[in-house]
């Protein structure tokens, strides 16, 4: 794209182009058009087109209140009923919803008909124990076809679910029920990743022991592992015994279109997570129109999302999109390296499937095991199924682009490096399969009718070619409502006064193309680090270390990694003398598993480095740039004449 790199320009074969939804790039154009010239009109004819609603809506966008908009504000529909009743009516009942692949290989099949009757079942649990609309409902579950019934049984009887993945601690467990003050929460005994049997249901006790959760009056316990677990008697329940004599159909609860389906915790700038709360029409609206436009999902495709329900990947792309398009999904409970790093082609072969959406970081992993070892390597398997490739969560180095687009895709699929965030709800920036050139490294366009922009600091639009804020110039309807409980900090973090409050801040950088306009995305602005396409904010971390007894000022930093994207280090300065040598080493094997206590084994820096004190400016400001170049083992090039202890830096060298 720039001057200086040859770049090359992929486009996608006559065969996408003919099969595809949006076909070429003046069918794009159009779309996107009709959305300029109508902005409302154009959501408002998707939203009748592909929703089934209870009392169709007369209001389009109302703005009177913003940056609180509402979508389709005076329409009632149901999610649940969208995804399941709906399908089954129009003659798929027969038709395989879940291929659900076990870690150990174990392979059940659930049709719509039999989707709809375990959802049905478990929704009228829900209400029994007196679970009711707008009652939030906390799952904490591992991939399996019980979280998927979860989600849609809250859905169904109109409670606001928030999933917590199944990787987080106790105390992030804890946090997160707090906050959403949930009455009720579902979890399993344990969960089987990699060949191993971890337990769920004992952290679950843990966060819930740890005070202020009184909120919570029952448990629901799915048994999967086997292990070991206590149940407390009149609050605790197995899923089994509570789906036993239930009914196989269940009246959905018919919720306006406002209605929060769910609230989603993500990191932000400050310590404290925050709840994205979704809607329900806008949002299942705009999933529905992704899977429909970016995956071009037709009806004998078998499609597989690798991501977890735990992230809003698996919201939108396994537990609402592509049920409501009525689509074959694979959920997979295990992980890419087990029983051997082949596994996600052997499944693809198996399963012959057809569209196949990850992340760079498992790409970049999986090209090491490759390298590494020829038998996994996906030459090894037929492939041949695949006609759509998708990257998601961070950005795609042009490398591992052009393995995944020779080696997986065979030269022949195109690569959607879909552009999207938990506050977006649904795909923001992406290529159109059959109709958008690809140039690997860039998410290339906006959506179609989505209006992205690249500002300064002043929110003045930048000239292409220039570096700047990415921003959302216009509400869409499967955008962030509110931060759970907090409305002002929604207000201040996405629409900020800097900016007038007109435009929604994304918090990434990016740049686009001088000649073409692609975008690029050049990384986050703000204190957040990604992570194997994880986010964490860096004061997260900082607070769980600084929690530990013997530490007294910490500050985190990313570091750009082959495999993982970014890599977390941390600076310490811990209470006593800085420690060095082995008992340096015994003190930063006790803070990483700290954090992993803390948060979860995600948040464990990679890298902890200690100095009796941290570069501050004279008025004690932590110089996050310095400690950045520090991390990466960069020459310091930055003036350092304000830094009160110049000394220190050579401490903290790594
Ligand atoms: O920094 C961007 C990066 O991931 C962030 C959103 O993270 P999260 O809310 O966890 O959602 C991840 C799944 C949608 C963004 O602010 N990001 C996401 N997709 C891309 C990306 N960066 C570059 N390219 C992408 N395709």
């Amino acid at each position: 794209m720039s001057n200086e790199q040859q770049i090359r320009i992929y486009n996608p074969s006559e065969e996408a182009v003919k099969r595809a939804r949006v076909s070429g790039m003046d069918a794009y154009r159009a779309l996107c058009k009709e959305a300029e010239d109508d902005y409302e009109g154009y959501w408002a004819r998707h939203a009748r087109e592909l929703l089934e609603w209870k009392t169709p809506f007369t209001q389009v966008l109302d703005e009177s209140n913003a940056p609180f908009f509402k979508w389709f504000g005076d329409g009632k529909l149901n999610v649940s009923y969208n995804c399941l009743d709906r399908n089954v009516n129009n003659g798929l009942g027969d038709k395989v919803a879940l291929i659900f692949e076990a870690d150990n290989g174990d392979v059940t099949k659930v049709t719509y008909k039999d989707l709809l009757s375990r959802v049905s079942k478990f929704a009228n649990a829900l209400r029994g124990m007196g679970v009711k609309k707008g009652d939030r409902v906390v799952i904490y579950m591992p991939m399996s076809i019980e979280g998927v019934v979860a989600m849609q049984a809250c859905a169904r009887i109109g409670a606001t679910h928030s999933i917590v993945f199944g990787g987080f601690s106790a105390h992030a467990l804890r946090d997160r029920i707090e906050d959403a003050g949930a009455v009720a929460l579902i979890t399993s005994d344990g969960q089987f990743r990699g060949g191993k049997a971890l337990p769920l249901k004992p952290i679950a006790d843990e966060a819930l022991g740890l005070g202020g959760c009184d909120c919570i009056k029952n448990v629901v316990v799915v048994k999967r592992t086997g292990g070991d677990v206590k149940m407390v008697e009149g609050r605790d329940t197995w899923f089994h015994e509570a789906v036993a004599n239930q009914s196989e159909t269940c009246e959905p609860e018919w919720v306006e279109s406002e209605h929060p389906l769910f609230v989603l915790y993500t990191s932000g700038s400050t310590g404290k997570p925050k709840g994205v709360q979704h809607s329900s029409g806008g949002y299942l609206l705009q999933a529905m129109m992704s899977m429909r436009y970016t995956f071009d999902i037709q009806p004998d495709d078998v499609y597989w999302c690798t991501a977890d329900i735990g992230w809003v990947t698996g919201h939108t792309f396994i537990a609402y999109g592509p049920l409501a398009c009525g689509a074959t999904e694979i959920v997979f409970e295990g992980v890419p390296t087990f029983p051997d790093a082949g596994r996600f082609w052997k499944m693809i072969q198996d399963h012959k499937v057809s569209i196949f959406y990850t992340a760079p970081t498992a790409i970049r992993s999986l090209i090491k095991a490759a390298d590494n070892n020829p038998s996994v390597h996906p030459g090894k398997y037929d492939l041949s199924s695949l006609r759509l490739l998708g990257s998601v969560g961070e950005p795609i180095n042009p490398a591992a682009w052009e393995w995944y687009y020779e080696h997986i895709g065979g030269s022949r699929c195109p690569i959607v490096d879909t552009f999207w965030q938990t506050e977006t709800g649904a795909h923001m920036i992406t290529p159109m399969p059959g109709a958008t050139p690809m140039v690997p490294g860039s998410c290339t366009l906006p959506f179609p009718g989505i209006q992205v922009t690249v500002v300064d600091e002043t929110g003045t639009e930048v000239p292409w070619g220039q570096g700047g804020i990415l921003v959302v110039k216009r509400p869409w309807p499967a955008m962030i409502r509110t931060v759970w409980g907090d409305p002002d900090r929604f207000k201040k973090t996405y629409y900020p006064d800097d900016f007038k409050g007109k435009l929604y801040l994304a918090g990434d950088g990016a740049i686009r193309d001088a000649e073409t306009g692609y975008f690029t995305i050049t990384g986050r602005i703000d204190d957040v680090l990604n992570v194997s396409g994880h986010r964490m904010g860096t004061m997260e971390i900082e607070s769980a270390l600084v929690a530990h007894e013997q530490v007294a000022e910490a500050a985190v930093v990313g570091r750009p990694d082959d495999v993982t994207g970014e890599a977390i280090v941390a600076f310490v300065v811990l209470k006593g003398p800085r420690p060095t040598g082995d008992e340096a080493k015994a003190v930063v094997k006790e803070l990483q598993t700290w954090v992993g206590q803390e948060i979860g084994p995600i948040a464990k820096p990679k890298d902890i480095r200690f100095g009796e004190n941290l570069p501050k400016t004279r008025s004690g400001k932590i110089m996050r740039r310095l400690l950045r170049q520090l991390a990466k083992g960069e020459e310091i090039t930055q003036d350092t004449s304000t830094l009160e202890n110049p000394a220190i830096l050579d401490q903290l060298k790594g």
